[in-house]
């Protein structure tokens, strides 16, 4: 049996959500690697609604251990209360179903003001970001002045981590016009929550090699998705962290072997929350329509999300530099009842056409889509859950899409029903 890493292949909002659920329920150890509560996931388990934003998915499941890696960005309020509120849904979250890695970063009060503050600021680039501070957070983290959840621990330490961190943070603050942080308040607030998290924390790179060595099922949970990865996506509009595969390894200290199978979610349309370049975006009653039907709405922010055609340039490459064994396409049904579909086959750049994606952001925001156009299909495939259920040109469309993004279809998804799924390859089993 293979542990599999499930990562978005577009631009986040693929559908992780079900997929992960229903890869968790035979997980033994569900562990998040990356990101922070800029995620949203939506979990619908037995006609109850979970929105997960930091704990991994397999937390709504009992049997299991959930775990936040070291490569996560922690805002420890923000954890107690998604804590609380799963809690008052019936849900168990104890230490011994739940740990955190000691060497995680934790996102302070700062650290969301700063976002703020950068995303409201005349200059400079403006992201779009879920304004939740992960970004001054990886910034602290990579500086070396972050304060890790084991720091809880130690309060002499505490203090002087805290003097560096504001010699740095009220010098930025000053240059924006706000108010210095106050030290003595901010060690007490963490003081006052330190037990709160300390109860979780654990040394998770050893506990993850124990469950290996019992062989144990792990599950890698990624958010977000490749064109919003720090180093392969749409620079500078990404975000701070790794979202491919390969930060599974780091982000939770696990070796690179330990990861046998990468599932890539991927959306039969494209989507897109917050600013940056996106060529194959609609602004016409065609986006509006995929929008309305696929209820393009974010999970943590309730920002509307930018719709397009299928990018198959953007997804190969997702599948190249992630390392991507097979795909999920997910939410098929919402490309029910048109005449023709297009697909991204190409960029045009002043006179040439590309098979990649340009990484310099002129070109990024020059590039034209060249589309293929396939023809659509009445029928519902709304609850599919075999080939057969599925018009022709549907099965065209998606064999077309495994032919030019050079992967294999290990599922397609045709409603939120975990159980409308056609399963061509388990990833369990490789
Ligand atoms: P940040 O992660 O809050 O710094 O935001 C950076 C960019 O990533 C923005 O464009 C956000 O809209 C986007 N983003 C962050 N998290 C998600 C997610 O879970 N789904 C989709 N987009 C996201």
């Amino acid at each position: 049996m293979a542990n599999v890493a499930v990562v978005g292949s577009q631009w986040g909002d693929e559908g992780k959500g079900k997929l992960v659920d229903w890869l968790s329920e035979r997980a033994d150890v569900v562990v998040r690697f990356q990101g922070g509560h800029n995620a949203g996931h939506t979990l619908v388990i037995d006609g109850k609604v979970y929105k997960l934003s930091l704990l991994p998915s397999g937390i709504v499941r009992g049997g299991k251990m959930s775990v936040i890696g070291n490569g996560v960005v922690v805002d420890p309020w923000a954890l107690l209360k998604e804590i609380e509120t799963l809690k008052g849904q019936g849900v168990t979250v104890t230490p011994e179903n739940f740990k955190i890695a000691e060497n995680a970063t934790l996102i302070l009060p700062c650290h969301g003001e700063l976002d703020a503050l950068r995303e409201d600021a005349t200059t400079g680039v403006k992201i779009g970001t879920t304004r939740r501070g992960i970004g001054p957070a990886y910034e602290d983290k990579v500086a070396r002045r972050a304060i890790r959840v084991s720091d809880l621990t130690d309060e002499e330490l505490l203090k002087k981590k805290i003097a560096t961190l504001l010699t740095h943070h009220n010098a930025l603050r000053k240059g924006l016009d706000a108010e210095p942080i106050d030290g003595d308040q901010l060690l007490q607030q963490l003081l006052d929550i330190a037990p709160k998290i300390l109860e979780f924390s654990d040394i998770v790179w050893r506990r993850l090699d124990e469950a290996k060595r019992e062989r144990k099922l792990i599950l890698f949970e990624g958010a977000q998705g490749t064109m919003l990865d720090n180093d392969h996506g749409t620079y500078p509009f990404v975000t701070s962290s790794n979202t491919v595969a390969g930060q599974a390894a780091v982000g939770s200290g696990m070796g690179p072997s330990s990861i046998n199978y990468v599932l890539g979610i991927t959306k039969a349309y494209t989507t897109r929350v917050g600013e940056g370049p996106f060529p194959t975006e609609l602004f016409d009653e065609v986006g509006q329509g995929l929008g309305e039907r696929g209820r393009e709405f974010g999970v943590v922010t309730g920002r509307k999300r930018r719709c397009g055609w299928f990018d198959a340039v953007m997804v190969r490459q997702a599948v190249k530099t992630g390392g991507i064994s097979g795909i999920a396409l997910t939410k098929l049904d919402v490309l029910d009842g048109m005449d023709e579909l297009k697909v991204c086959v190409g960029y045009k750049l002043g006179d040439e056409v590309l098979d990649y994606y340009p990484s310099n952001m002129t070109d990024q925001a020059k590039v034209e889509p060249v589309y293929e156009t396939l023809e659509g299909w009445q029928d519902s495939t709304f609850g599919a859950r075999s080939w057969d259920q599925l018009p022709a040109t549907a099965v065209k469309y998606i064999r077309r899409i495994e032919e030019l993004i050079e992967a294999p279809i290990a599922l397609v998804s045709t409603s939120p029903e975990r159980e409308d799924t056609i399963l061509v390859k388990d990833p369990f089993s490789d």
